[in-house]
């Protein structure tokens, strides 16, 4: 009976939103997406004959949606498959105009591989560009928006990814929403991921963030990320310096984007993946992994499936966190998550990173009340990477003394008594 009404009333929502013809409030990403993508890991290989199991191809995703599930990564949340640019004909159908998937590497076409991934319970996602072509210069979504909506709605598409290549950026604040609105009226619920505000910034630009909440699920704010720890600490540093007017915007259905995870790859060691995952669910970001799942070690593996790591992640709250103090190259950021105390308090996850590389670990003190921490009656301290470590109470005035790695992140939830 109750699930009867909820039916009703989801549909009765969908029809007034539909209505409407605004874009967004699609009820979608209620907490940050999870899943894979293909871009950072294989990029733009399609070669087939030389590297067919990294070649962009329904081959690569269809096992790669079977490895989620073998692997338990299903299991721990992670949910869609995002393909990545490289996907399409280098032109559209003659006579339709529609898009077309490369007949040689996706010969089956999307349609089977959507059925493919939607059979084992998972989801199917697929980039484009607002522009002219996709950033590797296969054709974009310009002149045909409304076409492209419809054909990712007869796709199956449960996730689009738009990025701005071959743009005018002055179109994209029309532009953006305006395709989002197309989405929405095709009546399939898709995740909308917006490149927008990436190419405005560094084009000087401040983006519209009003705009991007009312619009977008998801929006990539700043560079791309590649396989490096320099890489990962330029996009850290670019949320930390920028706090003030990008944290705020996080929230439930609309959420900031620091690009995809890198674990399981070439560039990071053990301790700068944890640090990764760790920064990661402080800031709410989407869990987009974009590796070679058949190669990542177990460790590594252990990391991506950490369930008290992503429930920080994908706390009920949606409140981003900060980086809130920095001593002798140790950095203190800190996230408020649930559960929230009687007295109002909130319970918060707590990551120390370690930005120093002289070799030994480094022992470093810090009051509860410099960790931004002013609950009275104090808090139970757990370490979120070793779930067997209780370290006790902490109350205002107690000191906590951790000791991080070079490169690398201590990781505590601080539960409000
Ligand atoms: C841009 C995006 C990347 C990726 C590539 C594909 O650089 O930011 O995430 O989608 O295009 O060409």
């Amino acid at each position: 009976m109750y699930g009867t009404w909820r039916c009703l009333l989801g549909g009765i929502l969908l029809l007034q939103l539909l209505r409407s013809g605004q874009a967004l409030d699609n009820g979608l990403a209620r907490t940050p997406p999870m899943g894979w993508m293909s871009w950072e890991r294989f990029r733009c290989i399609t070669d087939c004959k030389l590297y067919p199991n990294e070649c962009i191809s329904e081959n690569l995703f269809s096992r790669h949606a079977d490895l989620l599930v073998s692997e338990g990564y299903a299991a721990a949340g992670y949910e869609y498959v995002i393909i990545d640019d490289c996907w399409l004909e280098k032109n559209r159908d003659s006579k339709t105009q529609k898009l077309v998937a490369d007949k040689k590497r996706f010969p089956s076409g999307l349609n089977a591989l959507a059925d493919h991934i939607h059979e084992i319970g998972l989801k199917f996602g697929l980039y484009q560009d607002y522009g002219t072509n996709t950033c590797a210069g296969y054709p974009g979504v310009i002149n045909h928006m409304k076409l492209d909506a419809q054909t990712f709605a007869e796709w199956d598409v449960d996730y689009v990814k738009l990025d701005g290549c071959y743009a005018n950026i002055s179109d994209m604040a029309v532009g953006y929403p305006e395709f989002g609105r197309l989405l929405n009226e095709t009546g399939r619920p898709m995740v909308y991921s917006c490149s927008w505000p990436a190419y405005q910034e560094p084009a000087g630009e401040m983006p519209d963030y009003e705009s991007l909440k009312k619009h977008c699920n998801l929006w990539r704010n700043w560079d791309d990320i590649d396989d490096s720890l320099e890489s990962l600490m330029q996009i850290m540093d670019y949320f930390g310096k920028n706090q003030d007017r990008i944290q705020p915007q996080a929230g439930p259905g609309h959420w900031n984007d620091p690009d995809m995870l890198l674990l399981g790859n070439y560039g990071l060691s053990y301790d700068q993946s944890k640090l990764q995952m760790a920064i990661w669910a402080i800031m709410a970001a989407p869990l987009i992994m974009s590796n070679d799942l058949e190669a990542v070690r177990p460790e590594i593996k252990a990391i991506l499936q950490n369930r008290a790591v992503i429930a920080v992640d994908q706390d009920e709250l949606g409140i981003q966190g900060r980086r809130v103090a920095t001593r002798n190259q140790i950095e203190v950021w800190q996230r408020p998550i649930t559960p929230v105390a009687k007295n109002g308090h909130h319970s918060y996850a707590v990551a120390f990173v370690s930005r120093r590389d002289d070799g030994a670990p480094y022992r470093i003190t810090f009051t509860i009340k410099e960790l931004g921490l002013k609950n009275p009656n104090g808090y139970t301290v757990q370490d979120l990477y070793d779930s067997s470590r209780n370290l006790g109470v902490f109350k205002n005035g107690s000191e906590f003394v951790t000791r991080v790695n070079p490169n690398g992140v201590t990781f505590y939830k601080f539960t409000a008594l």
